[in-house]
C-alpha cells in the first residue's frame, strides 16, 4: 500500500479536490461536507471555510465544529477523507459519532480506510488531548467499516436498531489512550 498523508486541504490541492470530487460515491455518502452548500462549489472559499466550520463560525443549526481532513497519496492524489466532530451531539452520540471516513470508489480495497482511521486516531491524540475515547459508528451490513473499525482497536459497545435505521448501527468505542500508560 502507498503511504498515506492525512491533513487538511489548500488552494494548490484543487485539482486533486475536484478529482476526488468526481468519483462515483454513494448518493447517502458526502465526500466534501459544506462544498456544494456553504461553498455553493467553488473551491477557492473551501479551505477558509473549513477553518471556520472548525472554529464554530457560522455552523448550520444543529451542527457541531468539525475538522475535514483529506488522504493523500504521495503523488498529490486524494483517496479519501475523514471527517472529525469535536463534541457529540444527542444525534451523534446516537448513530453519528466522532469520526467519519471514506476512500474514493476507484481506491477502494487496498486497506486505506483502514490506515486512515490509525492515521486519525494518531492526529486526535496529538491535538485533541482532552478526548480519552472515540465514537465510531457504521450500519450492520457495511463489512469494510466494520473491519477497519475492529483493525484499529473498536470495541462494540452495542447495535442500535430503530425505525429511522435501515439496518442496525453499530457503535463502537476506540480508546485514544496509549497502551503502555
Ligand atoms: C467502507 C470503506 C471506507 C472501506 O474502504 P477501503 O479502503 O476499501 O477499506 P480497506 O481496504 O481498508 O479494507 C478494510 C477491510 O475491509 C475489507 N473490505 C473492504 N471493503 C469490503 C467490502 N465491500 N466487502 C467485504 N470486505 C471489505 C477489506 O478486505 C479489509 O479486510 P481485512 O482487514 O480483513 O484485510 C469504503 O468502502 C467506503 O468509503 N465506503 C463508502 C463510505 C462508507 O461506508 N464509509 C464508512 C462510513 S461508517
Amino acid at each position: 500500500m502507498a503511504r498515506l498523508t492525512v491533513r487538511r486541504i489548500e488552494l494548490p490541492d484543487e485539482s486533486a479536490f475536484l478529482a476526488a470530487h468526481g468519483e462515483n460515491w454513494e448518493s447517502n455518502f458526502v465526500f466534501a461536507h459544506y462544498f456544494d452548500s456553504l461553498a455553493r462549489g467553488k473551491f477557492n472559499r473551501f479551505p477558509a471555510l473549513l477553518d471556520e466550520i472548525e472554529q464554530g463560525i457560522n455552523l448550520p443549526p444543529n451542527h457541531v465544529p468539525s475538522t475535514l481532513l483529506f488522504a493523500f497519496e504521495q503523488s498529490g492524489k486524494i483517496v479519501g477523507r475523514v471527517s472529525i466532530r469535536h463534541v457529540l451531539s444527542p444525534e451523534l452520540l446516537r448513530i453519528g459519532g466522532h469520526v467519519g471516513y471514506g476512500v474514493v470508489p476507484s481506491e477502494r480495497r487496498k486497506g486505506y480506510a483502514t490506515e486512515i482511521l490509525r492515521l486519525t486516531l494518531e492526529y486526535l491524540r496529538l491535538e485533541h488531548g482532552s478526548l480519552s475515547k472515540i465514537l465510531v459508528t457504521c450500519d450492520d451490513d457495511n463489512t469494510g467499516s466494520i473491519r477497519t473499525i475492529e483493525s484499529n482497536g473498536g470495541v462494540l459497545e452495542n447495535i442500535l436498531v430503530a425505525p429511522d435505521l435501515r439496518v442496525g448501527k453499530r457503535r463502537y468505542w476506540i480508546s485514544l489512550r496509549s497502551t503502555t500508560n
